[in-house]
């Protein structure tokens, strides 16, 4: 365990005490001098750790910043988040979680960061990530063919969903196939990634963006968490929320369950409306009928046939 680690654990065990720093030393086997160290880059994370001058120090409230030992405390899930990794600031998130899966980083590993540089959205398309935002990536190692990705990408989307209902009883829609949103403003998205073979799947890293504190001005109307209730989101316990329900989605999937897709339907917003899709070598309008097995778009055409669409850019027009 980190020593600021231990730090806030015995602060936090004994909440009303003044803890000096020879004595916190003691406990951790570190010098008086290290202890205020790392107190100092405790404080720099968000921590209210208040000195009391020639007494020591008194936890007064913990950190609202994503850091992992807090993401960690009181986290539900027995796979996703239980190796995280904060960062102030990342060019992506989704790129770090890449490297570290090349590397062997374990099925669950979480990279969250305050802000990113160079987020990126789908179809290539830059991610804005200011603070006040969510924006973080998870390894998988599901062990599936490539084609089935897509329906990770559909049920991660179905998790934020729950959670938000869950935590803040509003209600996020499901854009086709991974934009969040409410009242068809963009409020998040999610980008899979995935490396593999043609018959395999090494890993998946499913990236999540939400605009929770904060809205940012991207190519449609956006929204917040925020400003749809009206007060600040708790970052952490959202972001652990996010990682129960996935974590419970994700299973039954790996079991072959497909229940989620009904899920999935009645909060899609596409489903029943004519849209207009636009992928990478056509454009093609028709009425949203269904989402099959496959997690593709079912559409109807004017003149009567149905086109399955696994993948482009879905604009609403009714
Ligand atoms: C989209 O709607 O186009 C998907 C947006 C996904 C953004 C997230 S933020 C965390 C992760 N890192 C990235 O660079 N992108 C994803």
């Amino acid at each position: 365990m980190a020593h600021s680690d231990s730090i806030v654990d015995f602060l936090l065990k004994e909440p009303d005490r003044t803890l000096s720093g020879g004595e916190l030393g003691r406990r951790i086997g570190i010098s008086r001098t290290a202890v205020w160290k790392n107190v100092q880059a405790l404080q720099k994370e968000g921590y209210k750790i208040e000195v009391r001058k020639g007494r020591g120090y008194k936890l007064n409230a913990l950190t609202s910043t994503p850091v992992a030992r807090e993401i960690k405390r009181g986290l539900s899930t027995k796979i996703l988040g239980r190796t995280s990794f904060y960062y102030e600031e990342v060019e992506s998130t989704n790129n770090i979680a890449k490297e570290l899966a090349r590397e062997g980083s374990a099925e669950g590993t979480l990279v969250i960061a305050g802000v990113q540089t160079k987020g990126r959205g789908r179809l290539d398309r830059a991610w804005e990530s200011p603070v006040g935002g969510i924006y973080l990536s998870l390894i998988l190692r599901p062990g599936i063919h490539p084609s089935s990705i897509a329906r990770l990408t559909l049920l991660s989307g179905l998790a934020v969903v729950r959670a938000v209902k869950s935590l803040y009883d509003l209600k996020v829609w499901l854009k086709w196939p991974n934009d969040l949103v409410i009242s068809d403003t963009k409020l998040g998205g999610i980008l899979s990634e995935m490396e593999g073979e043609a018959e395999n799947v090494n890993f998946v890293v499913i990236g999540i963006g939400i605009n929770a504190n904060r809205n940012v001005t991207v190519d449609i109307p956006s929204t917040s968490i925020k400003a749809e209730i009206g007060r600040e989101v708790d970052i952490i316990g959202l972001v652990q929320e996010i990682l129960k329900e996935l974590e419970r989605l994700y299973l039954e999937f790996l079991e072959g369950s497909t229940t989620f897709l009904d899920e999935y339907k009645k909060s899609s917003n596409t489903l029943g409306r004519a849209v207009e899709i636009q992928g990478r070598d056509k454009t093609i309008t028709g009425r949203a009928l269904d989402i099959d097995s496959d997690g593709a778009l079912l559409l109807q055409m004017s003149d009567g046939t149905i086109e399955k669409v696994l993948s482009g850019d879905c604009i609403h027009l009714s």
